[in-house]
């Protein structure tokens, strides 16, 4: 029987989980793999904000009127990164773990798949430290988002003051160009080593063993366990034998999963050659 939406004052369970399957059919995005108390906040003040008084009223403003549900799915996602978050771990990567996927690759260069990517500063970090390590090679960074606004500030490669904080002076002059006009560019050698697209973690496939490295960093925390767990073994399924999977400061493999993921580093997890 086909659901009847009726307009309430109230941001109640009902309401929320009627707002969950009305925007997944719409859209396809899955919010019931996200957290329920942090995105229910999130979601009852972008509506608070768009005069709307309960999770249905949002909903069905949505429905009519295409630009309130595109702001919806620009903010629904948190895009908040930066170049080189976290630098000690990101120096762990560079001296511990990449020189031996590379060493591991012998003449192939390495494919890495940076997801989650927001607005890139992640794959462009990755490109920086690839570069560094070996110049001549032609490794690929993939990087991808479920955010359409986030993807295409990435293509246009604009970092500002705050995005950059972390990048030493040697770093910027060698690898980014700075407009003249408030904001810092990569270097075309790192932009030929980065693509972006479009991939939703949560519903779209994952591949088959292609990556040696991939990054996840500081999306996973706004998943349910259940769907980290999924992600997990999309991700195991994507990384070749010996390859590393690197989460953010706040995220784990837990032990009770099934797949054997070995903690090489702090963050860092290798998929043994043989599982
Ligand atoms: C806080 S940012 C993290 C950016 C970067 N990884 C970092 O650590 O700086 C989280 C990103 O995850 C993306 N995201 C959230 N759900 C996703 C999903 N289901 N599939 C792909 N990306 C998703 C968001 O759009 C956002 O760009």
């Amino acid at each position: 029987m086909n659901e009847v939406l009726l307009p309430r004052s109230e941001y109640g369970d009902f309401d929320y989980e009627s707002f969950q399957r009305r925007v997944q059919a719409l859209t396809g995005l899955r919010l019931a793999d996200y957290k329920p108390d942090q995105m229910r906040r999130r979601i009852a003040a972008m509506s608070s904000a768009a005069d709307c008084g309960s999770f249905v009223e949002y909903y069905l403003a949505m429905e009519r009127d295409p630009v309130l549900l595109a702001q919806f799915l620009d903010n629904v996602t948190i895009s908040v990164t930066e170049l080189l978050r976290d630098p000690a771990h990101f120096d762990g990567l560079r001296t511990c773990v990449l020189p031996s996927l590379i060493e591991q690759a012998g003449d192939r260069p390495l494919t890495v798949w940076s997801a989650g990517c927001s607005y890139g500063a992640e794959a462009y970090t990755l490109a920086m430290l690839l570069h560094e390590l070996s110049p001549n090679a032609s490794h690929r960074v993939e990087a991808t988002d479920l955010n359409l606004g986030s993807l295409r500030r990435a293509e246009g490669a604009r970092f500002y003051d705050k995005d950059i904080a972390n990048i030493s002076q040697e770093r910027r002059a060698r690898f980014f160009h700075d407009s003249g006009s408030g904001f810092t560019s990569p270097s075309e050698q790192l932009r030929r080593m980065v693509t972006f697209r479009r991939h939703d973690l949560l519903s779209d496939p994952y591949p088959q063993e292609c990556y040696d490295l991939i990054l996840c960093r500081n999306v996973l925390i706004y998943f349910t366990d259940a769907a980290k767990q999924r992600t997990f073994r999309g991700f195991y399924k994507a990384l070749r034998p010996g390859g590393a999977l690197f989460v953010g400061t706040a995220e784990r493999v837990p032990d009770r999963y099934e797949m054997t993921y070995e903690l090489i580093r702090p963050f860092i997890y290798r998929k043994p050659f043989r599982s």
